[in-house]
């Protein structure tokens, strides 16, 4: 089988290519990606020769660009990881979210239409249904909760699911739809929550903590996730959304905390900072449909896959450190100083 992977460059879609690439050495994979800021070819550095991937540098809003790549590859699976991801990057500039995590999916669509794909699987996340009250800790989100975003990013997500299902609705484009809660793991980008923490630790920098810390997320080890995903594109159903989480809910101070214990180092370093803009309290999954129709469950305890995570970020401090030298300098001094 032919799989593209859009946004294979970044966090997640990386992670997934390995996966692939170990469990289904059969298929061939081609990586569409841009290598935007969040991109970053070194991290496939080990993959890129084998016979059966193929780097392909482009925008998936580039149509011309991506028609031609369906006629070369005709791709029998679509995964589409490609996206602007950063909450806070989407609420300073929400224009490139809204091309990218919009336009961008409907031109992967079109495509999918007109050179024909066994499947087109979009993945999204669990903030496409808004947040949940800290006091209510029976309540948890299912494929049935409606959509009700808080943020531009959340907001161009959910908007690529109603129009993926729209697609389905329409033109019969066999789409299955993923909604995922916080992942961590390797080859995270340095401005989400954990490498963060892990990278200003090891710099004895301030730790700059939102609001109170308080708010929750269901955080799930990033391999377990490609797992399910594996699972939906090859089991699952057309026109299905399924939700993935793993019953890990922790909020912020304790997931800083705990980094801070992991390295040795002092809470002083705790900074609390102003509060993100329209700060979503909690989230959390019902992952009960994934888990009865696929049999997927979550392998890796929190315990121990943030061990490992640190670990991974303490072996490969070129990986980040590269990063973080260049551009994302001004990024932090913009988001962060004067916060
Ligand atoms: P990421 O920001 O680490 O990576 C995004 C990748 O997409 C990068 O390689 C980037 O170069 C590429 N890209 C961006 N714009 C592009 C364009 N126009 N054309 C081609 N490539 C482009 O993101 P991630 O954390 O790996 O997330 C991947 C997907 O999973 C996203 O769709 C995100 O919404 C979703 N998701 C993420 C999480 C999470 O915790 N990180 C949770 C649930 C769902
Ligand atoms: P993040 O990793 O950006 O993921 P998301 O906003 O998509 O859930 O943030 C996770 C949580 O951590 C979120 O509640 C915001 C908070 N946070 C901080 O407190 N400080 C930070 O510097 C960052 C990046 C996030």
């Amino acid at each position: 089988m032919n799989i593209l992977i859009t946004g294979g460059a970044g966090f997640i879609g990386s992670n997934f290519i390995f996966y692939e690439l170990e469990h289904h050495p059969e298929d061939r994979l081609i990586c569409l990606d841009k290598l935007t800021y969040a991109g970053n070819l070194s991290t496939l550095k080990d993959v890129l020769d084998r016979p059966n991937f193929r780097f392909v540098k482009e925008d998936i809003c580039d149509r011309e660009a991506v028609y031609r790549l369906f006629e070369e590859e005709h791709p029998d699976i679509v995964v589409h990881f490609a996206a602007e991801s950063h909450v806070d990057r989407s609420i300073e500039n929400p224009g490139v979210f809204l091309e990218t995590n919009i336009m961008g999916t409907a031109v992967l669509m079109d495509a999918g239409r007109k050179y024909g794909v066994r499947r087109f699987h979009q993945v999204s996340t669990d903030e496409v249904y808004g947040d949940l009250p800290l006091d209510r800790p029976d309540l948890l989100f299912t494929e049935e909760t409606p959509l009700h975003t808080s943020s531009p990013y959340s907001s161009s997500k959910a908007a690529a699911d109603l129009l993926a299902m729209a697609y389905h609705r329409t033109y019969g484009l066999p789409v299955t739809i993923s909604r995922c809660s916080n992942n961590y793991g390797p080859y995270q980008f340095p401005e989400k929550l954990i490498p963060l923490m892990i990278a200003n630790c090891l710099a004895d920098k301030p730790l700059p903590v939102y609001g109170q810390g308080l708010n929750v997320r269901d955080w799930l080890y990033v391999e377990d996730h490609c797992k399910a995903i594996d699972l939906i594109i090859r089991n699952g159903r057309a026109g299905e959304v399924y939700n993935i989480g793993g019953h890990n809910e922790m909020a912020n101070i304790d997931i800083v905390k705990l980094i801070l214990r992991e390295l040795g180092k002092s809470e002083d370093l705790i900074t609390y900072v102003t509060d993100r803009k329209g700060h979503d309290m909690r989230y959390a999954i019902d992952p009960s449909k994934i888990h009865a129709e696929l049999g997927w469950l979550p392998e890796t305890m929190f315990a121990d896959g943030i061990k490992k995570t640190i670990r991974w970020y303490l072996d490969n401090k070129e990986w980040w450190e590269t990063i973080i030298s260049g551009d994302y300098k001004d990024y932090y001094r913009k988001m962060y100083e004067n916060r």
